[in-house]
């Protein structure tokens, strides 16, 4: 069975260190020794949950916390962290160093960028740390149980995993959204276009995983030349990469921005 290091505080539980726990429950971990800690003391399902820090010094450390929070919650976290604490941070944007800096006391300190699906085992979870250390079975072990893991070199990439991947979810749930939308307006029942949207996507993925297929060869396979498909995709087509490139780059400016209001100079 996977399990945690020993004592694991999650500090701050809303809804992305959420969703990791409920992949760990999913998966069979092991949450005897997790502690939730949030504010507003709302019960996490499975752990202990408090609504400040618990006495004593964890093993393992969750940030889960919105990056704004980072300065409230920071000095009095710091001072519970020992050498060998490992420290896993969720925040977008807040660099190494500046967790580094803040905690200076926590003996490794790992940046994950996850995303929502993990509450299925089918998300992805990149990392990045500054050097190769033991810490890292432990850490591999169970973020393995959340579904993809990524390796990162540099905390650019992992920038760039988060525009893709950890906003991703939201980007397709608005193409599912606009899909079925459009079905209404061409005269379905909004339940039936909803699910019809939805197992359109859903099936159209799992059938490219399946196959291990390209998505240039799924286009081919639907849009015959002069075709329907073919007609609805001079529209898709003209605008589409752009726009999905430009809405990448400003989460990445976001991204950018958090990570300088972050910083110590
Ligand atoms: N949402 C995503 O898809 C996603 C993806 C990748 C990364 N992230 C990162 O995940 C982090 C959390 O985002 P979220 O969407 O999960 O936000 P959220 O739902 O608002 O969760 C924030 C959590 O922080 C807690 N909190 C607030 N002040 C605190 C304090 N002083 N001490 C301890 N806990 C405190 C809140 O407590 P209460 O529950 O009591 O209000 C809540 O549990 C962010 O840094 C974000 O960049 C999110």
């Amino acid at each position: 069975m996977t399990r945690f290091p020993g004592e694991t505080w999650i500090v701050g539980c809303g809804k992305m260190a959420g969703a990791m726990l409920a992949g760990w429950r999913r998966a069979g971990v092991d949450l005897g020794a997790v502690i939730a800690i949030r504010p507003s003391g709302t019960p996490v399902e499975g752990v202990t949950t408090v609504t400040s820090l618990p006495p004593g010094s964890p093993a393992f450390v969750l940030l889960g916390i919105k990056p704004q929070k980072l300065d409230e919650v920071a000095p009095a976290l710091a001072k519970r962290l020992n050498s060998k604490t490992i420290l896993v941070s969720i925040l977008a944007g807040v660099e190494h160093a500046s967790l580094s800096h803040r905690f200076p006391t926590a003996g490794h300190i790992i940046r994950a960028m996850p995303n929502l699906p993990v509450s299925e085992g089918r998300g992805i979870v990149a990392l990045f740390d500054r050097d190769p250390h033991d810490a890292r079975s432990v850490t591999d072990a169970l973020f393995a149980t959340l579904g993809t893991v990524v390796r990162t070199q540099s905390e650019a990439e992992l920038a760039a995993i988060g525009s893709l991947a950890g906003a991703g979810p939201a980007y397709v749930a608005r193409f599912v959204a606009a899909l079925a939308k459009a079905g209404v307006e061409r005269g379905l029942d909004p339940a039936l276009a909803d699910r019809l949207a939805i197992e359109t996507v859903l099936g159209t993925v799992a059938m490219a995983a399946a196959r291990d297929e390209d998505m240039e060869s799924i286009v081919r396979r639907v849009a015959s030349p002069n075709g329907t498909t073919e007609a609805g995709l001079a529209i898709l087509d003209a605008d589409l990469d752009r726009l999905i490139a430009r809405t990448l780059e400003a989460a990445s400016r976001r991204g950018a921005e958090l990570a300088d209001a972050a910083r110590i100079e």
